[in-house]
Order: structure tokens, then C-alpha cells, then sequence
């Protein structure tokens, strides 16, 4: 399993210290930004969300102000399913329920405990559609699928 690790501006700071906590658990390869000047956030979810996508065994985070706009853009990569997380059911739901493989924070709207305590649980849930009792979660997912081939083109 690969942990990609990614922020704008409004992020970099969260980034640096998700890392300084969860960094020896998980080892994250991060990309970027490596300085606190104003970026477009777009310019890196597409970055992270297209590793992760082309990786099935990766999992990624992304930080911007709200997590929104990282997530909007996640999703347009057909196999990202980005999931803003924001309390500890989000992002629990977002693994066994959704299979996310990215996960999206907020840095001006959750505190730096928070944001740990999401992330390592995020990080550490699995995907409940390998088994059978999950198995309406896996028929959901392949729909998005689906979905995917028929729009993304
Ligand atoms: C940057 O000011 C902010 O708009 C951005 O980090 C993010 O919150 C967008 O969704």
C-alpha cells in the first residue's frame, strides 16, 4: 500500500505536520507543495488523484482550506473517489461504505487533533465490499464504475 500526501497553500501547514505525526505509520510520498506560496489547488488534485487512481493499492490525502475544492477536482479522474472527511463516522463511512481512496481535509475548519485522528482512521479502515455480508457495497461502487465509462470520455 502507497500513501500519496498533497496540499495548497491554505494546506501546507496541516501537511507538515500530518506528516510529523503519521509519517513513520505510513511513510507518505508527498506532492507538494514544498512552500507556502498561493497555488491553484487544481493543479494539485489532479497531480495526487491521477497516482492514485493509476495505483489501486494506493490511498491518498489532500488539504486545501475546506477540502472541497480538492475533492471536486479528485473526482473528475475516473477510479478517484475523493470523500471530504470532517468527523470520525465521515471517515470511517467513507472506506467501508464508498471505498474511497482519497481523502479530502479541511485546514480551516478542522483542528490539527482532528485532522489525525481522521486521517489514521481513514487510513487504517478497509473497504467492506471484499466480503459477502458488504456486498451492496461493492455492486455501488462497481455502479460509479459504470458511471464513469459511460461520461468520462
Ligand atoms: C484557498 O484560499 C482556498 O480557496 C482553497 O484552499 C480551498 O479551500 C478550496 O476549496
Amino acid at each position: 500500500m502507497r500513501y500519496y500526501i498533497a496540499s495548497d497553500h491554505a494546506g501546507f501547514g496541516l501537511k507538515n505536520r500530518l506528516k510529523l505525526g503519521l509519517g513513520r505509520e505510513y511513510g507518505f510520498t508527498d506532492l507538494g507543495v514544498f512552500v507556502a506560496e498561493r497555488i491553484d489547488y487544481p493543479d494539485i488534485a489532479i497531480k495526487l488523484a491521477k497516482r492514485v487512481a493509476k495505483e489501486p493499492e494506493s490511498i491518498g490525502t489532500l488539504i486545501c482550506g475546506t477540502g472541497i475544492g480538492m475533492s471536486i477536482v479528485a473526482n473528475k479522474v475516473p477510479g478517484a473517489r475523493a470523500a471530504v472527511i470532517y468527523d470520525g463516522f465521515t471517515a470511517k463511512m467513507a472506506r467501508q461504505h464508498n471505498n474511497a481512496n482519497i481523502a479530502c481535509l479541511g485546514a480551516r475548519n478542522i483542528s490539527e487533533q482532528m485532522a489525525l485522528l481522521l486521517v489514521r482512521t481513514f487510513l487504517s479502515t478497509t473497504f467492506l465490499g471484499k466480503g459477502k455480508p458488504g456486498e451492496r457495497h461493492l455492486q455501488r461502487v462497481r455502479k460509479i464504475g459504470k458511471i464513469e465509462e459511460q461520461h468520462f470520455k
